[in-house]
C-alpha cells in the first residue's frame, strides 16, 4: 500500500476525505496534520480528532497540529457557509480523547519524510502553509517525498472565493506559490475536476440511512449537498478533498496536463489565482494539473468506501 500523510483543515470534505482514506486498503495512512483554513487551528484539530475516532483509527495514529495562519499574511478565518457551524456541518460527534502530538507539524512532516526517503506521498487538503513552511525550513525533505497531491486552484474555470481564486490558494497564496514553484513532483487537483465530479443527493441519502459511522458520514455528505443546493440550485456537491485522496488510490480516475504553474500573490482582484502554463509541457520542473475525471467512478468509489463503515461498527 502507498504510505501517505494527510495535511488538512476539516472541513466537511476534509472529514469525508479522511474517512475515505482510512477505509482504503490502497493506502497506509501514517499520520494527519492540521492547518488553519476552514476554521481556526484548534477547531480543525479537534474536528480531525473526532473524525479519526469516527473512522475507528488506531489511538496512536499521529495527529499533529501545524500553522494557525498563512506564512506571510494575517490569519483570517473565513465566513464559509459550506462547512456550517464548527466546520463539520453542525454534526454532533462525541468529544475526542486524542491529544495532538507535541511536535509542530512542519517539523514532524520533515521527520516522517526523511525517515522513509522516496516513499511518502503528502496529500494537502487545506491552505498550503504547513507544506510551504516545511519545504523552506527543511530543504532536504521535499525532494525525499514520493510526491505531493494538492487540492487547490482553478486552472481553467472560475474560483469559489473570488472569480479568480479557489479557497485553499486564496487563503495562503504565498504558500501555494512556493509549493507550485518548488520543482517537486506536484499533482494539482483543483476545481476544474472537483466541479466535474459532483456527488449527488440520492447516494448521500442512502448512506445517511446506514448504521454507525457510515450513517454519520452520509449525514455529513447529505448536509453538504443540501447547502450546495441552497446556494447554487444543484442537488449535487463537489467533494473536493476526497477526490484528491482518490487521485492517490485510483490514479486512473484523473487525466492530467503538465506545465509550469504559479499563484498570483500581488493582484488586486486576482489574489490566489492559479496561473498554469500548460501550452508547452515537458520541462523538468513541470507540475501536473488535473483536467479530466471519471465522475461516476468517483461517486461509486466514495459511496462504497463510506458504506463499508456500516460493517465496522
Ligand atoms: C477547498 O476549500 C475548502 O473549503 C475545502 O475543504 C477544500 O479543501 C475547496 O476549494
Ligand atoms: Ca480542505
Amino acid at each position: 500500500s502507498i504510505p501517505v500523510v494527510i495535511d488538512c483543515d476539516p472541513g466537511v470534505d476534509d472529514a469525508l476525505a479522511l474517512l475515505y482514506a482510512l477505509a482504503s486498503p490502497e493506502l497506509d495512512v501514517r499520520g494527519v496534520t492540521t492547518v488553519a483554513g476552514n476554521a481556526g487551528l484548534d477547531q480543525v484539530t479537534r474536528n480531525a480528532a473526532q473524525v479519526l475516532d469516527l473512522a475507528g483509527a488506531p489511538a496512536d495514529l499521529p495527529l499533529v497540529a501545524g500553522l494557525a495562519g498563512p506564512i506571510a499574511r494575517t490569519a483570517r478565518i473565513p465566513d464559509e457557509p459550506m462547512h456550517g457551524a464548527g466546520g463539520l456541518g453542525g454534526l454532533d460527534l462525541p468529544g475526542s480523547l486524542r491529544a495532538p502530538g507535541r511536535e509542530h507539524a512542519v517539523d514532524w512532516l520533515a521527520e516522517q519524510i526523511l525517515a522513509a526517503p522516496g516513499e511518502l506521498t503528502l496529500v494537502a487538503l487545506g491552505p498550503l502553509s504547513n507544506v510551504a513552511a516545511m519545504v523552506a525550513r527543511h530543504p532536504e525533505a521535499g525532494p525525499a517525498l514520493r510526491g505531493i497531491v494538492v487540492m487547490g486552484g482553478a486552472a481553467r474555470c472560475q474560483g469559489n472565493v473570488t472569480p479568480a481564486a479557489e479557497f485553499n490558494f486564496f487563503a495562503d497564496p504565498e504558500a501555494a506559490r512556493r509549493v507550485l514553484e518548488s520543482g517537486l513532483a506536484v499533482r494539482v487537483v483543483g476545481l476544474d475536476v472537483t466541479r466535474a465530479a459532483l456527488f449527488p443527493l440520492e447516494p448521500a441519502e442512502r448512506l445517511a440511512a446506514l448504521p454507525g459511522a457510515a450513517g454519520a458520514a452520509g449525514t455529513l455528505l447529505r448536509g453538504f449537498v443540501q447547502r450546495y443546493q441552497d446556494r447554487f440550485g444543484v442537488a449535487a456537491v463537489p467533494v473536493h478533498d476526497a477526490l484528491a485522496v482518490a487521485a492517490v488510490t485510483h490514479p486512473g480516475l484523473l487525466g492530467y496536463d503538465s506545465g509550469t504553474a504559479t499563484v498570483e500573490c500581488a493582484g488586486e482582484v486576482t489574489r490566489g489565482a492559479l496561473v498554469a502554463d500548460l501550452r508547452t509541457p515537458g520541462r523538468a520542473r513541470d507540475v501536473r494539473v488535473a483536467r479530466t475525471v471519471d465522475a461516476d467512478g468517483f461517486t461509486r468509489l466514495l459511496t462504497e468506501r463510506l458504506a463499508a463503515y456500516a460493517r465496522t461498527r
